[in-house]
Formats: structure tokens, C-alpha cells, sequence
């Protein structure tokens, strides 16, 4: 793209200001500015206008696999889970392309260490995780790991320094998330360099047609790939691909699943899996009425007692289907380093302005079918989001050791 080309595509879309320095800067970074302009789709801005929180339909109840039931039918679903992976069919995509602001370490999440004798990454538990599916499956299966411009390089070669934790290195694709631009208040986005517009990741959401678009689909094709297990790098306890519940969704022909665990109060703050218009779906915990919140079947329990925990089963065929369709993008207030009028660069206090992100648990509800699939809490679930209290590294530490495992 040229000058001219790029002056038009921002005049367009209202974002002249982004070319306020060009002339200033050098050619390489003028250069650099004008494929940012071509690549990023501005269009996302005008949501600052409405401060978009996407509407929410009729939300009702979902029943919920509970550990009775999958304890019954174990056996036949590890069984159909196992076969799965045994004929290459079942994947998995580590989800690291997040920032980890509030974990507060400059590096990706998955290189934060949380042995406590000896060095233990999260990355290296994540493996260590899907070792145990390649052990008790007695076979590989690929993992797709994402990442984002601003932490791929970092990511890449710290496994490649690690030597992958001993997986094995042809099993393993990094690809890159699609990047969303950051605004001010008014829909006008904010410059991180004069010479390069701010940015972040777009959100968990973003994952499957960052993958379509760096190649990956070609991979999962090639090798006749039918489910991807998708999972968040925070949760050090998580099982991948886990068989048992591979087989359960498979068995029962869902179109999805989801991990989900029991609340341990109304008022925990856990996304929950519910209907929406009949279609399967997560509600906020801030999103619940009052009365949702407290809500009881008829045997006592409450209605919207499962949580998510950011660990779901998709059929890639199913996957495809959303491609056509577009996600909304959610609008959160953050703090957003930038330029000034002067040219100054500036790490704001307060927030500043907004980022724009897709989030995965939109793509459930477009699809017609999800099996919310119970775990045990203390076994599966050991989430590090902060650096102490609730949800930290401590918290989680203290899981991996009840669970056995050494730190
Ligand atoms: P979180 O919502 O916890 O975000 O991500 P985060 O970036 O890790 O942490 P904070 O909110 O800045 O403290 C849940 C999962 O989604 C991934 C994260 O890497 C994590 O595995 N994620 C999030 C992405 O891969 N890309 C994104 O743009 C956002």
C-alpha cells in the first residue's frame, strides 16, 4: 500500500491522524506504518460509539453431564475417546496469545515458573498434561499452540530452548492470533509509536480463523483431524484431550463441548453454560439476575450451577461452518500506552480508552448443540490469573500439590 492508498483508507474511516508523523519517520518506518494500515480493519473502532455490549437473548437453563452419569458410561466413552486419538482424529490448541496483565510479568504466561524446589513453567505443566492423554492413548497428537506479535518470538524460543519439554517437535505448530486496534474514548486509535498504531491481541475468540489464516487448516486436513480440544494456558491442572470426555462427545454426536465444573456458591464469579434462545451458551456471572443467581431445580440444585473453565471440545467441520459467520467484538476500558498531541509517549495511570475483543464462548452459542461436561473441581481446575489471592499462582501451587505433583 502507498501514501496515497493509505491516506485514502483512513480518510475513509475517519482515522487521518494515524499519518500525523509520517513524514518525520524514517523509510523503513514509513514503510512499516503503511502495511500496518493495510492489514488492520478499522471497522472494529466504531463499536466505541456504543460502547457495544452485545445483546442477550432469552437465557434459560442447560442440563449438565454430572459426575454420576459420566462415571457410569467411563468405560464405553474412554474407549470411543481413545480409538479417536488412536486413528489421529483429536487435536489440541494451547491458547497463549493472551497478554497476562494481571498476572504482572513481562514475559508470555506460559514461562511464568511456579516450582517452588526446582524450576516448573506453565507451559512445561500444559505438556506435561498432554503427555499423560499421548501416555494413556498410546499415541502422539498434535497441538496447535497460539501466540501473538507481542509475545511469538519470546514463546517460540523458549520451547525450542526447553527442547519442548520433551515432546515431540513435529507434533507441535505455532501460529500467530490476529491483532485489533486500540482507541481513545472517541473510536480514534491510538498511535504506540508514531510510527506503528497500538494494538492487541483480538481476544480468545479469534483462535480458529487465526488458524485458518496462518495455514493451520491445511495441517488439521493433511493429517484428517476431526476435534479440537481448546484450552486456556492458565489452568495448570487441566486434562488435554482428555479420552473420556473426546468419547462423550463423540458417542453422543454434540457439536461441541465444554468442561464445566460445579459452582461452589451462587455468588462465585464463573462464566456459566445456559441456553440462550434455545441454543447453548455461557452467561457472565455479571450477567445473571439476582433471581437467575439463586435459582433451583426441582432437586435442590441450583440452575445455573456449572462454570466454565475455558476447556472445550469442537468438530472442525462444525468450526468451518462459523467461519462465514462474524463474532462480535466485545469494547473493555483499559489502560492503553500512546502518544500524545506532542508527540510524547505517554503510560497512562487510569484507562484510557478501549480494546476490542472476540471471545470463544460466543462461538458455542452458534452452534445447535453442547454437551457442558462435569469435572472434579480439585482435580481439573487450578486457574492462575493474579499473582496472589484468588485464582494465583499460591492458590494453584497448593492444587498441584494436593494433586501429587512436585514443586
Ligand atoms: P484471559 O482472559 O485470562 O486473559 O485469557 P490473559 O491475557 O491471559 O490475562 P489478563 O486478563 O490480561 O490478566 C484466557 C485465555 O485466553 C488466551 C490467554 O492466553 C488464556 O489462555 N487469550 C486471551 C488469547 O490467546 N488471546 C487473547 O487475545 C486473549
Amino acid at each position: 500500500m502507498n501514501y496515497n492508498e493509505a491516506y485514502a483508507k483512513l480518510e475513509q474511516c475517519g482515522q487521518l491522524h494515524i499519518l500525523k508523523y509520517y513524514h518525520e519517520l524514517t523509510q523503513e518506518q514509513q514503510n512499516a506504518l503503511l502495511t500496518e494500515i493495510e492489514e488492520t480493519d478499522f471497522s472494529v473502532l466504531k463499536l466505541a460509539e456504543k460502547q457495544s455490549i452485545p445483546k442477550r437473548g432469552m437465557i434459560s437453563p442447560i442440563p449438565a453431564m454430572p459426575l454420576s452419569e459420566i462415571e457410569k458410561q467411563r468405560q464405553r466413552f474412554e474407549a470411543a475417546g481413545i480409538k479417536a486419538l488412536q486413528e489421529g482424529k483429536a487435536a489440541a490448541v494451547l491458547l497463549a496469545g493472551g497478554m497476562g496483565t494481571r498476572l504482572g510479568s513481562d514475559k508470555p504466561k506460559g514461562m511464568y515458573n511456579i516450582g517452588i524446589t526446582k524450576e516448573l513453567y506453565i507451559f512445561e505443566r500444559m505438556i506435561a498434561n498432554l503427555m499423560e492423554t499421548v501416555r494413556t492413548a498410546g499415541t502422539k497428537l498434535h497441538l496447535f499452540i497460539m501466540t501473538s506479535d507481542k509475545n511469538h518470538t519470546q514463546t517460540t524460543e523458549f520451547f525450542a530452548e526447553k527442547q519442548y519439554f520433551g515432546y515431540d517437535r513435529n507434533y507441535i505448530h505455532f501460529f500467530k492470533q490476529e491483532m485489533a486496534p486500540a482507541s481513545d474514548y472517541n473510536g480514534l486509535a491510538l498511535m504506540e509509536e508514531k510510527w506503528k498504531i497500538a494494538t492487541s491481541p483480538n481476544g480468545n475468540g479469534g483462535w480458529f480463523k487465526s488458524m485458518a489464516g496462518s495455514g493451520m487448516l491445511d495441517i488439521i486436513k493433511m493429517h484428517g483431524i476431526e476435534y479440537l480440544n481448546v484450552f486456556a494456558v492458565d489452568n495448570v491442572l487441566q486434562r488435554i484431550a482428555d479420552p473420556v470426555f473426546l468419547g462423550a462427545v463423540i458417542e453422543q454426536n454434540y457439536a461441541c463441548g465444554s468442561k464445566v465444573i460445579r459452582k461452589v456458591s451462587p455468588e462465585e464469579k464463573v462464566g456459566v453454560m445456559c441456553l440462550e434462545n434455545n441454543h447453548p451458551s455461557i452467561v457472565e456471572y455479571y450477567e445473571l439476575t439476582e433471581e437467575m443467581r439463586y435459582e433451583k431445580t426441582t432437586d435442590g440444585d441450583l440452575a445455573y450451577n456449572f462454570g466454565v473453565i475455558l476447556n472445550y471440545l469442537f468438530r472442525v467441520d462444525q468450526l468451518e461452518s462459523l467461519l462465514r459467520n462474524t463474532l462480535p467484538y466485545h469494547v473493555a476500558e483499559k489502560k492503553i500506552p500512546y502518544i500524545d498531541q506532542n508527540g510524547n509517549s505517554v503510560v497512562p495511570k487510569e484507562t484510557n480508552g478501549y480494546k476490542y475483543e472476540l471471545f470463544i464462548l460466543d462461538m458455542i452459542s452458534m452452534l445447535d448443540t453442547c454437551l457442558p461436561f462435569e469435572v472434579v473441581r480439585e482435580k481439573e481446575f487450578a486457574p492462575i490469573k493474579n499473582k496472589t489471592g484468588v485464582d494465583s499462582v499460591e492458590s494453584a501451587q497448593k492444587l498441584l500439590q494436593q494433586n501429587g505433583i512436585e514443586l
